[in-house]
């Protein structure tokens, strides 16, 4: 049995497994099922939140009761970790890349990072990318200074501890198509940070080692994600070895669908708002123009060149990311 580390309930799981007929019938090719984790909770949701259980669990153990981490002004994961962080009582510090516009109020993501009170800062994207780490220790120091002992938790929560909560979600995705009677044979997601397709890559080779995770990279490329996902699966490895006795010998099948950043990470263009369009009117579900519906645009480009032809089942993690669509509003509205 693999036994796993300390975890909060913090998601609403099992989460739904739903299939998308509509669009099978309008697009023909393989039946893609979406595993609905923009519904692990409302305003608490997305995959960040199954990072976060396990992430935060082991900064209670640990006497953390605070935590600091980073992101785009419009993170999912800065605002889920907001979130949890107060209904956990731990205090929360945000560095936010990029101005707020003068005289605008916050919207989206950064309107609910408000709400969970957590505290901001901004930093321009050249200070950010030069200095983060600094500006890490800074805040650190500052909570250290307030009696406080801070945990810095990296981009997208994605570490070594962090991808247990896709090393999970695959077993619950396992129980998932046992009931449904189908072997998962390719499951994709959008990579942002790696820890998703991490996770998944994980669990996939200990739960079910005929499927294939396939991460559709929204930013940077291929090689990046490459050794981003291997880095996180390294650590895991070293932080908890007994578990890594469960993975079969031999280096992990890591792969990932370049070619669909488009004009650079948060930047969309009309295929890709289009499929949010199309995908709603058709099945009732919302994607978001920064991952999701990046990713999911581009999958549909693989489908239709013919690259999963020989499967009858997909499955398609729907990470969330609702909160950022505030900010595309002029670019999706159809009215
Ligand atoms: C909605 C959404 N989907 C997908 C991702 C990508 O996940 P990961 O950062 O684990 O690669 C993120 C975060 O980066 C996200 O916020």
């Amino acid at each position: 049995m693999l036994k796993y580390p300390p975890r909060l309930p913090l998601a609403q799981l099992p989460t739904p497994l739903q299939p998308l007929r509509r669009l099978q019938h309008r697009e023909g090719g393989p039946l893609i099922w979406l595993k609905r984790d923009d519904m692990t909770g409302a305003t608490l949701s997305g995959n960040k939140v199954r990072k976060l259980e396990f992430i935060l669990a082991q900064a209670q153990l640990e006497g953390f009761d605070a935590v600091i981490t980073c992101g785009g002004i419009q993170s999912n994961h800065c605002r889920a970790t907001a979130l949890a962080a107060a209904q956990l009582g731990f205090a929360c510090h945000l560095i936010l890349r990029g101005m707020p516009e003068h005289g605008q109020p916050a919207q989206g993501n950064h309107l609910l990072d408000e709400l969970a009170g957590a505290s901001i800062e901004y930093a321009a994207p050249k200070e950010y990318f030069a200095s983060l780490d600094d500006i890490f220790q800074r805040q650190i120091d500052q909570y250290e200074r307030l009696g406080k002992k801070a945990l810095a938790i990296p981009t997208g929560g994605s570490n070594g501890i962090g991808i247990w909560g896709y090393i999970e979600a695959t077993r619950e995705l396992m129980d998932d198509c046992v009931a449904l009677a189908f072997d998962p044979t390719s499951i994709i997601c959008a990579s942002g940070s790696g820890g998703t397709q991490a996770g998944l890559t994980v669990g996939a080779a200990i739960y079910c080692s005929g499927a294939k995770v396939y991460g559709i990279n929204v930013c940077d490329d291929e090689d990046y994600f490459v050794n981003k996902v291997s880095a996180d699966v390294k650590q895991w490895r070293q932080i908890y070895p007994e578990a890594s006795a469960h993975l079969k010998q031999g280096p992990l099948g890591i792969h990932v669908i370049d070619g669909y950043v488009g004009a650079g990470y948060g930047q969309a263009d009309k295929d890709v708002f289009d499929t949010i369009k199309m995908l709603g009117a058709l099945e009732g579900v919302v994607l978001d123009p920064v991952y999701t519906g990046k990713a999911f645009d581009g999958l549909l480009k693989e489908i239709r060149q013919g690259r999963f032809a020989d499967e009858k089942n997909l499955i398609f993690v729907h990470t969330g990311g609702v909160f950022g669509l505030a900010p595309y509003a002029a670019d999706l509205s159809v009215g």
